[in-house]
């Protein structure tokens, strides 16, 4: 009866979907399995809680996500109202005695009292109720949880609460995709610390407050200098959060505004954490350093009696508000932040003042520690000039310096989330203080979510990479979690900046990232791979094509990122403003240097000849990396300085490398289109639009970084690409070279962000241009593809004629539709392309674009091409 009843039901659901659940639709799981292969309780029994404790929105949880996927309505009842109808004759303490059941279960009989309840709760709290009915679980650490589904009962605990509710996300997450049901779960987190950072500014976007290197739209807590009053979004974030196991939430920029702190602030701030706290999650809040002068006080100087009492009382008047708070986040001493140096004092003297402030509360203080110092650099004097050893000298005699509740944020590599760098030398130079790894889910380097990079695979690799510390095995991941140095364990932190964007991070397809890296943070040892796919199940579905499309898409989209950015170990040559588009030439000798010259390039980073950062690992490592044939190629340009003619491993020149990986990777991401387009009837109509224009976005804007790229070095070396493909476009038709009528040729800057260096602009702000040519391609179907600008001042209209007749129009708008920090200026980040389909012509034919300029957005181009089939250029 039931099963006939549970099909009818889940034919009949609809899928509504929406970015906002992101994973946790609850979408109908797969057919293919029989409903009663699903663990589904007949009843949800709650061992005690309040209405704000996680084990209570544990069992609302588990309600909402069984009705959504079965269309089952459960009761929710206490253990004390319905004991008489749970049958525990069955449980035993023993383990040996309960030989693991299998599916399915031999269930209650329907016409019996007895229920099959699903009882959520803490350990201890069902202890008390049902003594001596448990196995030992003693292994089970905070935050750590049980479950254990059997013929008589659904058991989801937790050591703590928090704990249940992640035991209940997990099983609901087993239901949703259908996989196979362990009987028995156990699971631990590997550290306490799991928190996520937010560079949310009190102020910024007109009313709302703007989230630095975010791309997902306004704060979802500010606006105005104020905690927002609608605080549904910071609601369901913490959901969102909670089911990934993160348990705090740093909810300012680093780069932090003292008005956080007063007292309507504190007054939203602990709204905040009411909002939080039924998820198990903690507020955090980063700390500006010179907030007792912001506040009236002479100095910040930690050491002054006056700013320790006012550090001291503020910090009480906080936790009276927020008893639960989780700490301090501090960035100091850092690009113009003033910090313990400022007033003649030590990092630690800094530290310390926090740690002492939060220790009554048990709060945590996150200290950062990405320290340089510009000033003291001159790359172009120095050889041995390079910020990547900064960091080591200034936390040199920290270590051992700091109390118990400080632990040091360190960033993943020693400059500044590049697309590939070494794992910073820091995390193994530090043996007493704690530490954190501090990762980027928002894509500041990256793409910035217009392009899709999945960065699982970044995390796991950094996570995984082996310090040989005292010649042992020692991974990052084991030196974070305390064993490595035998100390207290540290943990992760990953700045998601997250905003009130319905996708949450701009790009449906970026969430793969946040889900990554909450489950990895729990338990290094799970597999990027299989984390996409479970990913890819709950947010678009079950289908093998989607799952293995998808899939397919991420695994490849960081090696073809590098690949059309910088590889070699060539950090990100981005501009210095937006991060966004190809600027190589600017960082030669700048602070993320890349010593481009003539003849050869890279940083050397050796102890013999170089500024010594290879030395600042442990031997085994250090030897490695000081080594140039033992580098490996990814890294090679990180550490070594190279004639362009030096050959890899992989057998090409560097130069050709970097040709190859060019071209490489922005084939690699226009065939994403395709593939993407291959699933359009399983995915849901807006998503699927919505993913596809990015995708486009993408394709376009990689030939821009190609192209900006190889020029730059073939400009450079003067070394010919050996396939003739550099510099040699056949199909492309330069606007400067067009006929021009109220068009004005533009020398763009960069120089290799435009075709030919040149683009061209409307001479006037109002008045419409019009550049022509004649064709002389042979007749035929192609693809026109157009390279335009589209910056943030304004959106311009372009239409296409072919011989008077209008064939296609664009606007453009792209400051509105991609959510990227968008270039006032015509460069290599607004730099764009649109591609029309299905275009015939014929040798004599005349094309003609009228560009209609608007505010300082002046309709510019740069070239059109008209590509036959299969070729992309
Ligand atoms: C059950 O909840 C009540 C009221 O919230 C509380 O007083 C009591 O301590 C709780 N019992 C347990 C075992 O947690
Ligand atoms: C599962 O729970 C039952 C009680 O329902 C208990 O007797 C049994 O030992 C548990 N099995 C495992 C493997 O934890
Ligand atoms: C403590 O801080 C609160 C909030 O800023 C302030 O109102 C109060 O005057 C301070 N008390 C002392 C003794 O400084
Ligand atoms: C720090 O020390 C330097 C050099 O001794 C001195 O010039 C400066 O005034 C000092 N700054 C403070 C805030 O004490
Ligand atoms: C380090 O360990 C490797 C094997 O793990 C061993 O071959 C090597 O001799 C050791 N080196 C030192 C300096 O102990
Ligand atoms: C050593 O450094 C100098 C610059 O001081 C550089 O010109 C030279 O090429 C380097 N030698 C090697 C072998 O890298
Ligand atoms: C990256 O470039 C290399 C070199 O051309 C190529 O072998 C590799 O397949 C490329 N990978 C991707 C994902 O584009
Ligand atoms: C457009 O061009 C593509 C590729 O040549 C072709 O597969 C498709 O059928 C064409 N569509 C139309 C409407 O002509």
């Amino acid at each position: 009866m039931r099963c006939v009843f549970l099909l009818i039901m889940l034919c009949g659901l609809a899928i509504a979907e929406d970015g906002l659940k992101a994973w946790l639709r609850y979408a109908p799981p797969p057919m293919s399995r029989s409903l009663n292969e699903y663990p589904i309780p007949s009843r949800i029994v709650v061992l005690n809680s309040t209405m704000s404790s996680p084990v209570f929105t544990a069992s609302q949880e588990v309600v909402q996500g069984i009705q959504s996927m079965f269309g089952i309505s459960l009761d929710v009842d206490d253990a004390e109202s319905i004991q008489s109808r749970i049958d525990t004759s069955k449980w035993h303490g023993n383990l040996q005695e309960n030989p693991f059941e299998q599916f399915p279960l031999r269930l209650p009989k329907a016409d019996t009292t007895q229920i099959w309840p699903a009882i959520i709760g803490t350990i201890d709290v069902f202890e008390e109720r049902y003594p001596g009915k448990l196995p030992d679980l003693t292994g089970l650490q905070p935050d750590g949880f049980y479950i254990n589904i059997s013929s008589s009962a659904i058991l989801i605990l937790g050591r703590n609460e928090r704990g249940a509710l992640y035991g209940s996300f997990k099983y609901l997450s087993d239901l949703a995709q259908g996989t196979a049901f362990p009987t028995t779960h156990m699971s631990n987190p590997d550290v306490p610390i799991r928190w996520v950072n937010q560079w949310d500014n009190l102020h910024g976007r007109g009313r709302q407050g703007s989230i630095e290197r975010g791309y997902a739209g306004a704060s979802i807590f500010f606006e105005n200098g104020l905690v927002r009053d609608n605080l549904d979004r910071a609601r369901q974030y913490a959901r969102l959060l909670a089911s990934i196991g993160i348990n705090a939430v740093v909810v300012n920029n680093v780069n932090a505004d003292s008005g956080i702190l007063s007292d309507r602030n504190i007054e939203g701030l602990a709204r905040i954490a009411d909002a939080f706290r039924p998820y198990g999650i903690q507020l955090g809040i980063s700390c500006y350093f010179a907030s007792p002068e912001k506040y009236g006080l002479p100095t910040a100087d930690p050491l002054d009696e006056d700013v320790i009492a006012w550090w001291n009382n503020i910090t009480n008047v906080i936790y009276e508000r927020i008893p639960d708070m989780a700490g301090y986040l501090v960035k100091a001493n850092s690009e113009g932040q003033p910090g313990p140096l400022t007033y003649n004092r030590t990092l630690a003297d800094g530290a310390n003042m926090f740690a002492r402030a939060l220790r009554p509360h048990g709060g945590t203080v996150m200290f950062r520690a990405f320290i340089y110092d510009a000033s003291k650099l001159n790359l172009k004097a120095n050889w041995r000039d390079d910020r990547a050893v900064q960091a080591a000298q200034f936390f040199d005699g920290l270590d051992g310096m700091v109390d118990d509740n400080v632990v040091i944020q360190i960033k993943n590599g020693p400059i500044d989330f590049q697309v590939r760098e070494p794992v910073s030398s820091l995390f193994s130079h530090i043996r007493r203080a704690r530490t954190a790894l501090e990762i980027q889910v928002t894509q500041e380097y990256l793409g910035q979510q217009c392009h899709i990079v999945y960065l699982g695979s970044m995390y796991k690799e950094i996570m995984d990479f082996d310090f040989a510390v005292d010649n042992t095995s020692a991974p990052l991941s084991k030196i974070l979690n305390g064993q490595q140095f035998d100390r207290k364990a540290g943990g992760y932190a990953a700045v998601v900046n997250a905003g009130l964007d319905e996708t949450w991070l701009g790009s449906h397809l970026a969430m793969s990232n946040l889900y990554a890296y909450g489950h990895l943070a729990w338990n290094p040892s799970r597999d990027p791979e299989e984390l996409v796919r479970d990913w890819t199940r709950l947010t678009f579905g079950h289908d093998e094509k989607i799952v293995e499309t998808i899939f397919d898409m991420s695994m490849t989209s960081w090696p073809a990122f590098e690949n059309y950015t910088a590889n070699l170990g060539l950090l990100s040559m981005v501009d210095a403003a937006t991060h966004f588009g190809p600027d190589p030439g600017y960082r030669v000798h700048s602070a993320i240097a890349t010593r481009a010259y003539k003849g050869s390039i890279g940083i050397d980073r050796t102890v013999d000849n170089g500024s010594g950062y290879a030395g600042q690992y442990p031997k085994r490592i250090a030897d490695m990396y000081e080594n140039v044939d033992a580098t490996p190629d990814e890294l090679l340009l990180f550490f070594h300085h190279v004639p362009y003619t030096r050959r890899l491993h992989s057998g090409s020149t560097v130069i050709q490398r970097i040709y190859d990986a060019h071209y490489a990777g922005s084939q690699t991401v226009h065939d994403y289109i395709g593939k993407w387009k291959s699933i359009k009837q399983m995915v849901d109509v807006e998503q699927y639009e919505n993913v596809l224009s990015r995708l486009k976005f993408q394709a376009g804007h990689a030939l821009v970084w190609r192209d900006a790229i190889n020029n730059y070095f073939h400009d450079l070396t003067r070394i010919p690409d050996e396939k003739g493909r550099v510099g040699n476009h056949p199909w492309r038709i330069e606007a400067e070279d067009m006929d021009l009528d109220g068009y004005v040729i533009h020398e763009v800057r960069p120089a290799v962000s435009a075709s030919g260096g040149r683009g061209i602009v409307t001479s006037s702000t109002t008045k419409m241009g019009i550049a022509a040519a004649t064709i002389g391609f042979p007749a035929g179907e192609y693809a026109l593809a157009i390279n335009y600008f589209d910056v943030a001042t304004g959106c311009s209209a372009w239409q296409v004629f072919l011989n008077d007749q209008p064939t296609a129009q664009w606007a453009g708008d792209g400051e509105f539709k991609l959510g990227h920090s968008p270039s006032r200026s015509i460069n290599g980040a607004s730099a764009t392309r649109i591609t029309f389909s299905n275009i015939t012509v014929a040798p004599g034919d005349v094309l003609r674009i009228e560009g209609t300029p608007d505010g300082q957005e002046m309709a510019p181009l740069d070239y059109i091409s008209f590509l036959p089939l299969g070729i992309v250029d």
